[in-house]
């Protein structure tokens, strides 16, 4: 898809990018390269897959990594349910024929990443906040990466019957090996800048005015910059802004604006330096 149409695209499902991103995205596409997406929390990088799904209408698969996560997992699992079935029903064949058939696709319970690979139509996999996983499934997952293959053991390799757009996603809680670097396009997303933010707020939140929102995006601005021990994403800046917009504040300087900033920032300490800083 052209750039400007993507971004177009994107738009109308709900995000705003600029024009950088979009034309790294229509490039990452064209070059078959899964997108690494790093930032701090609460930058748009989980929403960026979803929309680019919307926007190019493809069905989101979505992997959430975590601590422990293997391959059963992320690839496929086997039905023991349903080979078990067989197995009863077949009591009288050859074992070695009754393998084969065993572990035979028919059988297979596709996890998020083989469900991508074997989808009739290119989908579109996150693989989401992947510094959570360990690196045995970074290696894991190297081979997926670039070939668009997967081993199964009992069954041997499986190749994409398509290719999706890759995904990753990660806060920034440790760092990737060169070799996972080197399969895929890198994109730092930031904190939006204050008329980006303004935008944002006022697309998602129609009732909230130009002035509220100009205000908040100049708050938010100043209190990413206080080194507070959470800087507000812009997840909790719509959620204060929904709020603020709910109490019918209709600016800053309303007194009651201070007990609102639970919405904003996350902990005792944070919440007390906002409410120093007024
Ligand atoms: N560029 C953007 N355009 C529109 N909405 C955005 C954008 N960036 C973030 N958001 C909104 O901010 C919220 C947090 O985004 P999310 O994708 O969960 O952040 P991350 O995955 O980076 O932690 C979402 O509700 C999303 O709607
Ligand atoms: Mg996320």
């Amino acid at each position: 898809m052209k750039t400007l149409d993507l971004k177009k695209n994107l738009a109308e499902n709900g995000y705003f990018c600029n024009d950088d991103l979009a034309l790294i995205l229509s490039l990452s596409e064209l070059l078959k390269k899964p997108v690494l997406l790093e930032g701090p929390a609460g930058v748009g990088k989980t929403e960026l897959a979803r929309a680019y799904a919307g926007a190019t209408g493809r069905e989101l698969i979505r992997l959430q990594c975590y601590e422990g996560l293997d391959e059963r997992h992320a690839l496929y699992e086997w039905n023991y349910q349903k080979q078990l079935l067989y197995l009863e029903s077949r009591a009288k064949s050859s074992w070695e024929e009754t393998k084969k058939d065993l572990f035979s696709e028919e059988f297979l319970l596709p996890r998020p990443l083989l469900k991508a690979f074997l989808s009739e139509k290119p989908a579109v996999l996150l693989i989401d906040e992947i510094d959570k996983s360990d690196e045995e499934f970074e290696s894991f997952l190297l081979e997926a990466l670039s070939d668009f293959a997967v081993s199964i053991p009992e069954h041997g390799t499986v190749r994409a019957k398509t290719v999706p757009m890759i995904f990753l996603t990660s806060n920034a809680m440790r760092d990737f090996s060169d070799a996972l670097k080197r399969r895929c396009v890198h994109y730092y997303i930031d904190y939006p800048t204050k008329e980006q933010e303004v935008r944002i707020l006022r697309s998602k939140l129609p009732a909230l005015g130009e002035k509220l929102a100009g205000e908040i995006a100049a708050f938010a601005q100043k209190a990413r910059k206080m080194k507070l021990s959470r800087a507000p994403g812009l997840a909790e800046v719509l959620d204060w802004a929904a709020v603020l917009c709910e109490i019918g504040i209709e600016e800053l300087s309303d007194s009651r604006v201070g007990d609102t900033y639970h919405f904003l920032v996350k902990s005792r300490e944070d919440f007390l330096r906002l409410k120093e800083d007024k």
